[in-house]
């Protein structure tokens, strides 16, 4: 086991696909088995897009049937949910109190709200800012994230050295640890797979689900090899074993895309099993999410108390 710990959060937000898993969600069961690390649903974040109780509700549940699916062992890592840590807001407030304006103004997410002329609301703009605190209460090495996302990570690092400089050494500084390129997972139109396009395979895909996707994927081809085809085939089997197949049977989309369909449907299988299991039990499900918090609350609290101490509140 190395020393290095990572921590990442997950916003609960609808239904995974084929995309997200190869691109995001594998690297923390990955992660897990050499480091120790902390994952949990940013449900607090997720709040300046999703303002429905009943869907913010239902979307925890199935963010942590997802991750409890496709393996995450909370023997091994920290699975929580933010909103049970009152920490992650209270160091928040203290972050905005050393941060201005003008440095936030030039975080990506606020000016592309900005440019499209969005009314944005304060929880949006100091988005960063909770995100700083879910990341230094616990002092992580490693922040696995989307390339998206590095900025926010860059923030969190100036903010805990601010804070120190200012009150003495107190934050560990994180590094981001961008996810490789493996990241942009080709949709059943070629475009990268995303919800808003439409062109995804769901990761919990039903056979009848998997077999409608592959047989709508776009056979644009390249030497009778389709294209769309192969690329989403090469996130199941190496490309020296696929580009002979796809070489032998070069021309014969409906055969590959059977083999396609074949190939995914043991993929999923196991993991839409495990899903129907945990989703049996939900309120089993919810202990382990529980006890995720226990165990982080221990180590938030006590670094909130450290902070206090340095900022001169505790008179106690
Ligand atoms: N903002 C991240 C995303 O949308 C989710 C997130 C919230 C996060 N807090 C975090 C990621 C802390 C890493 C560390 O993907």
């Amino acid at each position: 086991m190395s020393e290095k710990v990572f921590l990442s959060g997950v916003q609960p937000s609808g239904k995974p696909h084929i995309g997200n898993y190869f691109g995001a969600m594998k690297q923390f069961v990955d992660l897990q088995n050499e480091h120790d690390g902390y994952v949990f649903i940013a449900d607090y974040h997720a709040l300046h897009s999703l303002r429905n109780s009943k869907e913010m509700n239902e979307n925890i549940k199935n963010v942590l049937l997802d991750y409890l699916a496709i393996g995450l062992d909370s023997e091994k890592v920290t699975f929580f949910k933010q909103s049970d840590i009152s920490e992650h807001t209270e160091l928040a407030w203290i972050f905005d109190t050393i941060i201005t304006m003008p440095y936030l103004m030039r975080a990506h997410a606020f000016k592309d709200a900005e440019a499209k002329n969005k009314e944005i609301d304060v929880g949006t703009f100091n988005y960063p800012v909770l995100m700083a605190a879910d990341i230094l209460l616990y002092g992580p090495d490693l922040v696995p994230v989307g390339a998206d996302q590095k900025q926010h990570v860059e923030i969190a690092c100036d903010l805990a050295e601010k804070f120190n400089r200012i009150y003495g050494e107190t934050f560990k500084l994180p590094n981001p640890m961008i996810r490789k390129e493996v990241a942009t997972v080709p949709g059943t139109d070629g475009r990268k797979m995303s919800k808003s396009y439409g062109n995804t395979i769901p990761l919990f895909a039903e056979y009848e689900e998997i077999k409608k996707a592959v047989m709508g994927i776009v056979t644009d081809s390249d030497e009778g090899i389709p294209k769309n085809v192969y690329a989403i085939h090469n996130l199941l089997r190496p490309a020296s074993e696929l580009l002979s197949i796809y070489k032998n049977k070069a021309g014969k989309y409906k055969e590959l895309k059977e083999l396609l369909i074949e190939d995914l449907e043991k993929f999923i299988a196991p993991l839409r099993q495990k899903r129907k299991e945990f989703a049996k039990d939900i309120p089993k499900a919810l202990t382990i999410l529980k006890a995720g918090g226990e165990k982080a609350k221990k180590v938030a609290s006590k670094k909130m108390e450290e902070v206090r101490k340095k900022i001169g509140v505790n008179v106690y």
